[in-house]
């Protein structure tokens, strides 16, 4: 009998590339849809029949009743702000716990998580990482440190098990000389959403996906942040604390390698980023301000302002190898429209020096741009590559050459219509 494949749709830059949208729209391609790394630092956005959602925990999957979802255990969790996520979809009429199992090894987000990545930020001065304060940094270091605590452990003799580590966070806290917090409230809302979880199919999904594998179900696994935030691969220290690059799938959802199907990398049409850290091809002037207007760049989790910047392909070329990239996903050509000249950045340069591979660290590098000509055409309301303009297949014949690699679906608004196969 044929087993079933593992896909993957991965962020291949510095996450909110569109991976909710995308996901959505492959989930009737698939049994299974899972996350294999992050928590609540993803926002996710999913737009269809007039509806809105940002999912931050919950796999994109989770509005087709008939699909399994998985929380991984590469994931991080925290249950107050599962429980919120969790009770907004019910509100909108989905029921979750017949569809969502969540993996009993995923580690558990701690309120005093949350505080030790604020306290780690302020202690960092002007190294600080922009993180999305929401823990995941502290929780990442527990389950390395073999100190955290895992959804699993929920199940029996928690009081306990939650008591001591939070005593030893507690400590570190004081050691730093940060205790000017209050988790009472947090802590309440937390214990609840401890409760709420119970009510969920907490189980072995490694076990759970192996056998929809053999049965010949397809698993589709969404990538979470983008891969130049991964914590081996991306701009450290200037990451996030999870695995988001390929490897991450097999790790975090208990798959193996031989299991991975399509890799599909998601990419936008420019470049993002949020939070600190280096980024050559930011633009600081008047064209950036415009992409982020444009392109609607303010975070889904913390509302901050991303910082915009052309096409990197050195940026992208890396993660293509890096994740073994089959297909690629362009997102938001819309977002360029109204450019008369568009840049990519095909190299960077230092010192006299010019590079195309990823250097170590990417601070001081100045981007080297080739120019083309823009669309200047509304792509929004465009559904077939016939009616694309020639402009704009040209840019994307561009980038395939440069890329050495497909792109398979190209995306021209937030909706799920929007979103064009080639
Ligand atoms: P994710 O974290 O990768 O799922 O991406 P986010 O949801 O954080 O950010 C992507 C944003 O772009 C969301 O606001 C989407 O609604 C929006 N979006 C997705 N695809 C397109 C597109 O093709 N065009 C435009 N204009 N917006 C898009
Ligand atoms: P999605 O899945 C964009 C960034 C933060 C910060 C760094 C570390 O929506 O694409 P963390 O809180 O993870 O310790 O923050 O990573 N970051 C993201 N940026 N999209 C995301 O997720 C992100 N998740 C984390 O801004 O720079
Ligand atoms: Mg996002």
């Amino acid at each position: 009998m044929n087993t079933g494949k593992v896909d993957a749709l991965l962020g291949i830059v510095f996450g909110d590339e569109g991976k909710g949208k995308v996901v959505d729209f492959f989930t009737p391609k698939y049994d299974v849809v899972a996350r294999f790394a992050g928590g609540p630092n993803a926002g996710h956005t999913i737009i269809f029949d007039g509806k809105k959602f940002v999912l931050r925990s919950i796999p994109s999957g989770i509005f087709d009743e008939h699909k399994v979802n998985i929380i991984g255990n590469g994931c991080v969790i925290a249950p107050d702000l599962f429980m919120a996520e969790a009770r907004e979809l019910e509100a909108a009429g989905y029921d979750l716990t017949s569809r969502l199992h969540i993996s009993k090894r995923a580690h558990l987000i701690l309120p005093t998580h949350r505080v030790l990545d604020r306290a780690y930020e302020a202690a960092k001065g002007k190294g600080k990482v922009g993180t999305t304060g929401k823990g995941i940094g502290p929780t990442y270091s527990d389950k390395a440190a073999r100190i955290g605590l895992r959804v699993g452990d929920i199940l029996d003799g928690f009081e306990e098990k939650y008591r001591a580590l939070k005593a030893r966070h507690e400590q570190i806290l004081k050691d730093l000389g940060f205790t000017d917090y209050d988790i009472t409230d947090d802590e309440r809302r937390w214990m609840e959403g401890v409760e709420y979880m119970r009510g969920f199919r907490l189980s072995d999904t490694e076990h759970e996906i192996n056998a929809l594998l053999r049965e010949g179900k397809n698993v589709l696994a969404e990538g979470a942040q983008g891969s130049l935030l991964d914590i081996d691969h991306g701009t450290y220290p200037f990451v996030s604390s999870s695995s988001t690059t390929c490897g991450g799938v097999c790790t975090g959802l208990g798959v193996a390698p031989r299991m991975i199907g399509e890799v599909f990398g998601i990419f936008k049409a420019y470049s993002t980023r949020v939070g600190s850290g280096p980024f050559p091809v930011e633009l600081f002037d008047e064209t950036g301000d415009t992409i982020r207007h444009i392109g609607n760049e303010y975070g889904a989790v913390t509302g901050r302002n991303r910082r915009c910047g052309w096409i990197d392909l050195v940026a992208l070329r890396y993660a293509i190898i890096i994740n073994g990239v089959t297909q690629l996903v362009m997102m938001k050509g819309d977002v360029l429209d109204g450019f008369a000249t568009i840049k990519a950045c095909v190299a960077y340069r230092k010192d006299g020096v010019t590079t195309t591979d990823m250097p170590f660290d990417t601070a001081g590098w100045e981007p080297v741009y080739e120019e083309l000509p823009g669309w200047q055409a509304d792509l929004t309301g465009v559904r077939r590559e016939s009616d694309f303009p020639p402009a704009f297949k040209a840019y994307i014949d561009y980038l395939e050459r440069q890329l050495a690699t497909p792109i398979t679906i190209v995306s021209v608004g937030p909706d799920r219509e929007a979103t064009i196969i080639r």
